[in-house]
């Protein structure tokens, strides 16, 4: 099959599209045949060997010493099921499908394996292109505003990094809890983000997360440039502060009010937000949707640091 491949830690260009084995699934795991996936900043990441501070040992530990364990990144996949393992229940070949590799990447090919748990069977009315831009800032941003943050209606939210894979999620998401949003990003997506429902959308250049005046409820930084001082300093009484960016130091200090680590993938969640999809609650904005062959240009968007929601890759 082809995979877009990487055999050390580097720039985009370390990635090359090449023909390797295909995998074959476990007892408990589905083979897919990918039909989009998506290029998101923890592919980068990984990629690239540049993890929060603090983070970097644990990090080479888990991805490869040297070099890296497993040569082909993506973690998310939408695709139709080619073969099932023994034990799994559910699935069948020839399902439509959408899931996540998480950890165990492998989706930036024509196949790949992906745990029966951490799958669902794609709502008709979601493209596979929605599906794989939804699955990796969606359920980040499900996570801590619904089950971390347990956002109120009524209660106001401020979005640092409004216009990323999570920040995209997160003000539609606040907005769908019932929230009055405040969206921090650049000028050149102001308009993007009150489409998408924001309240209030502030201009970094002009006013920095930080300088805000105004309390709010729950304090969302998918930046990384608030930490906990700056964020907890924009809290209203009773309010939280969520580090979805935080060095180790952060989240090991991150108790009380205030949240960090890493969001949990979960079926249930996948399963909420591809009916939010379909339903038109939620817009999956796909900045870019490329071939697979031109996945040195999609990391180049990634790294960049301007991705407007998502980068799609179709094997
Ligand atoms: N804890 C977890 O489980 C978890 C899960 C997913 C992601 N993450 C982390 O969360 C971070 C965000 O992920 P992502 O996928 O949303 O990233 P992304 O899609 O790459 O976000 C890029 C966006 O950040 C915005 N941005 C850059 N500088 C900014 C600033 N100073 N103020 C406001 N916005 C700014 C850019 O908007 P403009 O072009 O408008 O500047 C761009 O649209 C990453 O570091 C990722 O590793 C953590």
């Amino acid at each position: 099959m082809k995979a877009a491949v990487r055999r050390s830690y580097g720039a985009p260009d370390v990635v090359r599209i090449e023909e390797v084995p295909a995998p074959t699934p476990g007892a408990t795991q589905v083979l897919v045949r990918v039909h989009a996936s998506a290029v998101t900043a923890a592919d980068a990441r990984i990629r690239a060997a540049d993890f929060p501070r603090g983070y970097a040992l644990i990090a080479r530990l888990l991805f490869g010493l040297r070099r890296p364990r497993q040569p082909i990144l993506g973690g998310v996949a939408s695709g139709v099921v080619e073969a099932v393992g023994a034990r799994v229940e559910g699935f069948e070949v020839g399902d439509v499908v959408s899931g996540t590799t998480g950890l165990g990447l492998g989706c930036h090919a024509e196949l790949a394996v992906l745990s029966a748990k951490k799958l669902v069977h794609k709502p008709a009315e979601v493209s596979h292109e929605q599906a794989a831009g939804v699955l990796f800032g969606g359920p980040t941003a499900l996570h801590f505003l619904r089950d971390v943050a347990h956002v109120q209606p009524g209660q106001t939210v401020l979005v640092n990094g409004a216009s990323g894979a999570v920040g995209t999620n997160a003000v539609q998401l606040a907005k769908h809890l019932g929230a009055e949003v405040t969206a921090v990003t650049s000028a050149a997506n102001a308009v993007l983000l009150k489409q998408l429902g924001a309240d209030r959308v502030v201009d970094y250049a002009l006013t920095p997360a930080a300088d805000l005046t105004e309390r709010f409820d729950v304090v969302l930084d998918n930046v990384g440039n608030l930490g906990r001082d700056d964020g907890r300093r924009l809290l209203a009484r009773d309010g939280v502060l969520v580090l979805v960016v935080a060095d180790l130091g952060e989240t090991l200090r991150a108790h009380g009010n205030v949240k960090a680590g890493p969001a949990p993938e979960r079926a249930e969640s996948f399963g909420t937000l591809l009916d939010l999809v379909a339903d038109g609650t939620l817009t999956v904005v796909n900045q870019h949707v490329l071939d697979l062959a031109d996945i040195v240009q999609a990391h180049e968007v990634v790294d960049s640091g301007r991705k407007v929601g998502n980068i799609i890759v179709r094997p």
